[in-house]
């Protein structure tokens, strides 16, 4: 850490642990619903669960995402933060404003679109902090010294972010074209913007984990803005094939949908080869686990498991499953979930002083959690696949094919137990660095 104000990024990961545990809750409570013990309807109905769930995910990692910039733009940009206090109004309105909208969904205050369930009068309040957020970032960088690529492609990806918020904000009454812009959002966030996010902070922790040339390290970076927006944008095209958009996104979204999961081996790639060509010297070898680690499960969930429904030809069977929630959920954990927890255990020891890396306890979260996530992912896939099989091909009903589905879900209850134990050890790992200290300034391997 070269500069004191890097330290706010400590409260926004702080933020993201806490609210991934309460992520995981809601998540039991789905499990355990559709294995066929739904104990907390009254209280807590599946619907209200999901949209917390999901909208939890979605808070935690914004709030990694901001505690990333918060760290990598003073570094990048060779200057402290423009204004600290700012950025402690900002971390309080988003916590409040999070937790508001989670809380008013237990007493049906909501929107009811999966991912933007967020009521529009917290809407305006979101716009406002994130626009708070951009110009802190921004005037950072271009007051800074030095204007990298890393932190161009990082701060580019969160403005576009922020701006591709607002197509979910438009009413529209017809219900076709209220998913053709929700889409805007969804998509163009996770198979967009957001591998921008991503591609920023994996460059980052590259360039300090490996010492390989920076030069090098970002001629790459260039390479996978091109694959991203070339296949990502009109890849949307594969949400459209069922919502009573005209029938060319058939062909459209099959084909650029397809090309998508090559923006995510490059980065594969491109993590590992700097690897190899690296000093190997680093001492934080748990932010190498995680780092490389994000480079395979994005591929293998976004990438693999994206490609294995992404023509209309198996879409159409698979479409609204959960052989979507099989996907959802490898590709959300090891691309955005795992870059989040790369950042964390590069910075948190910087930040504190406290170098708790290469423990037992490290090791086991980063383990436990990737076993038990791909284990989820299994169980997942073969529920849905059987979901597919009796509700689209024997023709069952909604409900009556569900009751058949538990057995898979006590399977996911136990994969999920071993991811939970996986994400304990890291969150006490995380807290047993302590608060971050000016003593830890200079140190920045
Ligand atoms: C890290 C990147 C990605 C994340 C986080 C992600 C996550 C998700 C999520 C959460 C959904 C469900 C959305 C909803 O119903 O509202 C979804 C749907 C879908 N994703 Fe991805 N995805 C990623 C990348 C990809 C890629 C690269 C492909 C294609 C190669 C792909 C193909 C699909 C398809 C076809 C659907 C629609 C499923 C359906 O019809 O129900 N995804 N994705
Ligand atoms: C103990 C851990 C977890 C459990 C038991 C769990 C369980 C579930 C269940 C049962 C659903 C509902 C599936 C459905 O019927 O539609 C769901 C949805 C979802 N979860 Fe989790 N989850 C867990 C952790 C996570 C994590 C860590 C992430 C992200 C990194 C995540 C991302 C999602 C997403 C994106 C969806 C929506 C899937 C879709 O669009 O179909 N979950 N989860
Ligand atoms: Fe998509």
């Amino acid at each position: 850490m070269k500069y004191k104000s890097q330290k706010v990024a400590y409260m926004f990961f702080a933020l993201s642990m806490v609210l991934l545990l309460l992520q995981i809750v809601y998540g039991f409570i789905m499990a355990f619903a559709h294995a066929g013990y739904d104990g907390l309807h009254e209280i807590i109905a599946f619907n209200t669960a999901t949209a917390t769930h999901k909208n939890l995910l979605v808070v935690w990692l914004l709030s990694g995402f901001m505690g990333a910039a918060y760290y990598i733009i003073p570094e990048e940009a060779q200057r402290e933060l423009v204004s600290v206090k700012l950025v402690l109004i900002q971390f309080w309105s988003l916590a409040i404003v999070g937790v508001v909208a989670v809380a008013g969904f237990h007493v049906g205050w909501w929107e009811g679109r999966k991912f933007l369930e967020i009521p529009r009068a917290l809407d305006y309040l979101v716009v406002v902090n994130v626009l708070l957020f951009l110009g802190i970032i921004l005037v950072t960088l271009f007051k800074g010294k030095e204007k990298t690529t890393t932190a161009m492609v990082l701060a580019m990806g969160l403005f576009f972010a922020a701006l591709l918020y607002l197509p979910g904000m438009i009413w529209f009454d017809n219900q076709s074209m209220d998913s053709f812009f929700r889409w805007w959002v969804v998509h163009l966030w996770v198979e967009g913007v957001w591998e921008l996010v991503m591609g920023g902070i994996l460059a980052f922790l590259l360039i300090k984990l490996t010492g390989v040339d920076r030069e090098l390290i970002e001629k790459w970076l260039y390479v996978i803005v091109g694959l991203t927006f070339l296949s990502g944008i009109l890849g949307t095209g594969h949400h459209y094939y069922s919502i009573g958009a005209p029938k060319y996104w058939l062909m459209i979204g099959g084909i650029f949908s397809a090309l998508e999961p090559l923006a995510f081996l490059g980065m594969a790639l491109f993590a590992f080869a700097m690897y190899r060509k690296g000093e190997k010297n680093h001492p934080n070898k748990t932010a190498l686990y995680w780092t490389l680690g994000t480079a395979i499960m994005s591929f293998a969930g976004a990438g693999l498991l994206g490609i294995a429904h992404t023509i209309p030809q198996v879409n159409m069977w698979t479409h609204g499953t959960l052989v979507t929630a099989m996907h959802g959920h490898l590709a959300f954990w090891g691309a955005y979930a795992m870059i989040v927890f790369s950042i964390i255990s590069y910075s948190l020891p910087l930040m504190t002083g406290r170098k708790l890396y290469d423990t037992p306890g490290a090791h086991y979260a980063f383990w436990l959690s990737n076993i038990g996530m791909i284990g989820m992912t299994t169980a997942f896939a073969a529920a849905g696949v059987a979901q597919v099989y009796l509700e689209r091909k024997v023709g069952l009903d909604f409900m009556v094919s569900q009751n058949a589905l538990h057995a898979h879900f006590w399977v996911l209850i136990g994969a999920a137990t071993l991811f939970t134990i996986g994400i304990i050890y890291y969150v006490v790992n995380f807290f047993k660095h302590g608060m971050p200290t000016d003593e830890a300034l200079i140190d920045n391997k």
